[in-house]
């Protein structure tokens, strides 16, 4: 009998041939061990994307929610209070408010690229994607630089599963907590001392004269930390991954760098680190003969849509010229991710530098470590071979 286990260290390194069973054999399927229904095919995805009112967020978006965040944050919350704070939140991240990032972020990239000249070997995770993004959201905020290896670590911890229960446990969601203590400090502090940073954009935003709660700061904040730290990491991941094993690709991008985006797209198609959200339905929907009620979880698998022959021609097949037009990688509908515009900058930017500085590369392990999410899907260490 097909199982799909999301909690499974198989599925970690290669969900995609389960999701293609999914996809052909069990367009709706009731995962037992996640005890929700699984959306696999891209069209099913898109629906419930676009129809908040019967797939809603309300009741948490993470496949194992972490206490206190339904209702609360941008990620779980439904319109129209969703809307209101994505409205506040969305004035300090746009894309032409972001233009004074760029040197900051390539001078972040040249640094720990630097510290890397001369190495014959070194983990991309480590040494250069997990840093770039710490250093990143600590410049966006303003935070204070003693707190980046443990902002990281707690981050991490976060988004992760206990690799042998494949729940959370005591340490994630201690971690969690820490992060809103930390954040509830963070915006405590930023009240008193205002700047010229994204918080404090956050904190005097008004909108039709109405300001953040203090909660929903410290929550946002806590979300921003998480994704802005675990997702782009995780993302730069998976394209560094990506590269190392299509070299041809690789070679194509050293030689013309203005295709790095191209490539970045056709990344977030191909093996998105974001591979599963969830929604809860607010009324009975019947779909491929299933009868789901309301109250029901639904997980939509990104990953899964995003590999869908329906609407991706060769699906399995990673080509940088593609131009996946509506690709899943960063969701879609009232929630997709509001940190597009940052995270597509950032990756450009530290593909360029990466790419001039090491034009060459393998990677040394056959099989990578991943972390141990029913979310996310990135590698915990990419070693490589330079030169
Ligand atoms: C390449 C890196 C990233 C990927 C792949 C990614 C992916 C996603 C996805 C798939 C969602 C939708 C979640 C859902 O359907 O429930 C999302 C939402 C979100 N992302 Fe990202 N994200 C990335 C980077 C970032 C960054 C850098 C930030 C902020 C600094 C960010 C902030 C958010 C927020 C606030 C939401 C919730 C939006 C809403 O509910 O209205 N993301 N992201």
């Amino acid at each position: 009998m097909f199982r799909f286990d999301p909690y499974s260290p198989a599925n970690d390194a290669d969900p995609f041939p389960a999701y293609k069973t999914l996809r052909d054999e069990h367009p709706a399927f009731w995962c037992e061990e996640a005890g929700m229904w699984v959306y696999s095919r891209y069209a099913d995805i898109v629906t419930a994307l676009n129809d908040w009112q019967t797939y809603s967020s309300a009741k948490g978006n993470l496949v194992d929610e972490l206490p206190n965040r339904a209702g609360n944050t941008l990620g779980t919350t439904d319109p129209p209070r969703h809307d209101r704070l994505r409205a506040l939140i969305q004035k300090a991240v746009t894309k032409r408010a972001l233009d004074y990032l760029e040197d900051p972020i390539r001078a972040v990239c040249r640094k720990h690229l630097d510290a890397l000249k001369g190495r014959k070997t070194f983990d991309f995770v480590n040494d250069f994607s997990s840093k770039v993004t710490v250093d990143l959201l600590f410049h966006l905020f303003a935070m204070p630089t003693d707190k980046q290896e443990i902002v990281r670590d707690k981050a991490v911890l976060m988004v992760q599963t206990d690799p042998v229960t494949r729940k959370k446990g005591p340490e994630h969601l201690a971690a969690y907590e820490w992060m809103a203590n930390f954040a509830a400090e963070l915006v405590a502090e930023r009240k008193k001392n205002p700047g010229d940073d994204l918080l404090s954009n956050f904190i005097t935003s008004e909108i039709d004269g109405e300001k953040l709660a203090d909660k929903e700061v410290q929550l946002t904040v806590t979300t921003l930390i998480m994704a802005g730290i675990e997702s782009l990491s995780g993302f730069m991941s998976v394209m560094g991954l990506n590269l190392a094993d299509h070299p041809e690709a690789r070679r194509a991008l050293v030689a013309d760098p203005s295709l790095i985006p191209d490539a970045m797209e056709e990344s977030l198609r191909y093996n998105t680190s974001a591979q599963r959200f969830r929604r809860c339905l607010t009324r009975d929907v019947e779909i491929h003969g299933k009868v789901m009620k309301a109250g029901d979880f639904v997980m939509l698998a990104y990953g899964a849509g995003n590999r869908d022959e329906r609407q991706f021609p060769n699906p399995d097949v990673y080509d940088i010229t593609r131009k996946p037009r509506g690709h899943l990688g960063f969701g879609g509908g009232v929630h997709a991710c509001l940190g597009t515009a940052i995270a597509r900058m950032a990756c450009k930017i530290a593909f360029e530098e990466f790419l001039q500085a090491f034009p060459d590369f393998t990677r040394t392990q056959q099989d990578l470590p991943w972390v141990p999410s029913s979310n996310f899907r990135s590698p915990l260490k990419l070693e490589l071979a330079v030169g």
